[in-house]
């Protein structure tokens, strides 16, 4: 069949507060043009992101009836390790109430000032939580062609990452795979590309960590286009990722299919204890660290039904509709379109706004107006820095982010969508840039205040 249905029904709903462009005008307005300051009934499609937005299912629902409460040894927490244990293979798993706290634990523990950390790329918040230690984290994503259709464009560089383990020897705190590969487009890494990392690292006795919160996904990725993989299940290879790991940090808000959770998974016993005493002081004990054992019970759940292959393909061919969708208006994305986001190069599509003028944020603003969309700038306002004269050093790419969250929204949802970005590909010369008033030392994006530039 050519149209591929969402293969679950919808028992509960949640109404959407339409609005008027003059209501949203005002919105965006109060809220500095900083979605992030929106309110989420000033929004009708939110894709800001895909992080602890999912539906759970009904499955879900019904095991946080079950969930045992209990501070020490819960039968919830029991179950949820044994999931993460058969998935990940890793001995030591400690539960973390999101992925940036299990971030805050190995990174904190790992990173100081001579440091660094490589990776094929760093999220914000893997970044930021390195940066805070003192320590450096070094980007090294694949070199393919951009236009190309080379479907693994998530990779690391590994003649870079050779070089980089050379030179700078025991300072390497880590390396770091993420899967799928965020920050670069939502793309996957391919299990050679990680393999050879993992050989990398073994020879130069340097721990490789998996970032696994969207394992799922890249897993449909591979099975799909990596020869060998075709008969496999999805689960069956991410265990087999998780086998190239030391250890693994999961923020389980994505492919944990809940709305909130993380974990964190090690091989070796002594970083296991240091991080253990880490999780104790500022997460909770061993046995829950930050989570009620109602989320626990969903989350031993969700990580099962994620790896169903009818929600897979549905999942990764809903989000290729809208990619392919906008692409087809001429709006220029990045390509091929990767598993829980479409990424719009808005440099390219607004090539009017200078990169000081943050083009990306111009065309979040403006899905907003036109549409009720809420999306995500991912390039300088993100990862902008200033030089010592305060002069903006840009992101690598003025990206914005489309993100779906999973089992909410419906094909007509998308298609609204797409009509969208055709009334934005008409009016693309009229639009104008931003500059930032106000803003905070560490991740500014989500705080940080703007005002129209009146000119291009
Ligand atoms: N690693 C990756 C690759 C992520 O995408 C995120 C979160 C985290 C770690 C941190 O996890 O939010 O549970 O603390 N990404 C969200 C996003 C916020 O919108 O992409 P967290």
């Amino acid at each position: 069949m050519k149209t591929i249905i969402e293969p679950f029904k919808i028992k509960m709903v949640e109404p959407l507060r339409m609005s008027t462009r003059n209501e949203r005008e005002t919105f965006l307005k109060n809220a500095f043009y900083n979605p992030f300051l929106l309110t989420s009934d000033q929004v009708i499609i939110d894709l800001l992101t895909d992080s602890g937005t999912s539906a759970m299912s009904a499955a879900q629902w019904g095991g946080m009836m079950q969930g045992d409460e209990s501070y020490a040894g819960a039968s919830s927490w029991l179950k949820m390790e044994k999931v993460i244990r058969a998935l990940t293979g890793h001995e030591f798993i400690f539960p973390t109430h999101q992925g940036r706290a299990a971030e805050r634990i190995l990174y904190g523990y790992l990173g100081k000032p001579g440091k660094v950390f490589i990776s094929n790329t760093h999220f914000d918040t893997t970044r930021a939580n390195i940066e805070f230690t003192g320590a450096e984290a070094i980007d090294i994503p694949s070199p393919s062609d951009p236009d190309s259709d080379f479907p693994f464009k998530g990779n690391i560089d590994l003649n870079k990452l050779e070089e980089l383990l050379k030179q700078y020897g025991k300072n390497v705190a880590g390396v770091i795979i993420t899967a799928t590969n965020n920050s670069g487009g939502g793309q996957p890494v391919s299990m050679e590309n990680m393999k050879s990392a993992s050989a990398l690292c073994r020879k130069h006795s340097v721990n490789l960590f998996l970032d696994c919160c969207r394992i799922a996904e890249n897993s449909w990725f591979i099975r799909l286009h990596e020869s060998g993989y075709q008969n496999k299940t999805c689960k069956s290879i991410a265990q087999e990722m998780f086998g190239y790991a030391d250890g693994a940090i999961m923020s389980l808000k994505k492919d944990g299919l809940v709305n909130m959770g993380g974990f964190l998974t090690l091989r070796n016993k002594e970083l296991a204890d240091a991080c253990q005493n880490l999780l104790i002081i500022t997460e909770g004990f061993i046995t829950y660290g930050g989570l009620s054992g109602r989320d626990m019970e969903a989350i031993a759940q969700g990580l099962e039904e994620v790896f169903d292959h009818d929600y897979l393909h549905y999942r990764i061919t809903s989000t290729g509709f809208l990619g392919k969708g906008v692409k087809a208006l001429g709006v220029p994305v990045v390509w091929p379109i990767g598993g829980h986001a479409v990424y719009v190069d808005a440099a390219a599509f607004y090539s009017h706004i200078p990169v000081h003028h943050y083009p990306a944020q111009a065309l979040v603003c403006e899905l907003y107006l036109a549409g009720g969309i809420r999306a995500v700038e991912i390039g300088s306002v993100m990862f902008g820095k200033y030089d010592d004269d305060g002069n903006l050093i840009p992101a690598r790419r003025e990206l914005v982010r489309l993100a779906i969250p999973r089992r909410v929204y419906t094909q007509s949802h998308i298609e609204y969508v797409i009509e969208v970005f055709e009334e934005l590909s008409a009016n693309r010369q009229k639009t104008t840039g931003l500059k930032i008033i106000k803003e905070p030392a560490f991740l500014r994006h989500f705080t940080c205040h703007f005002e129209k530039t009146g000119a291009a």
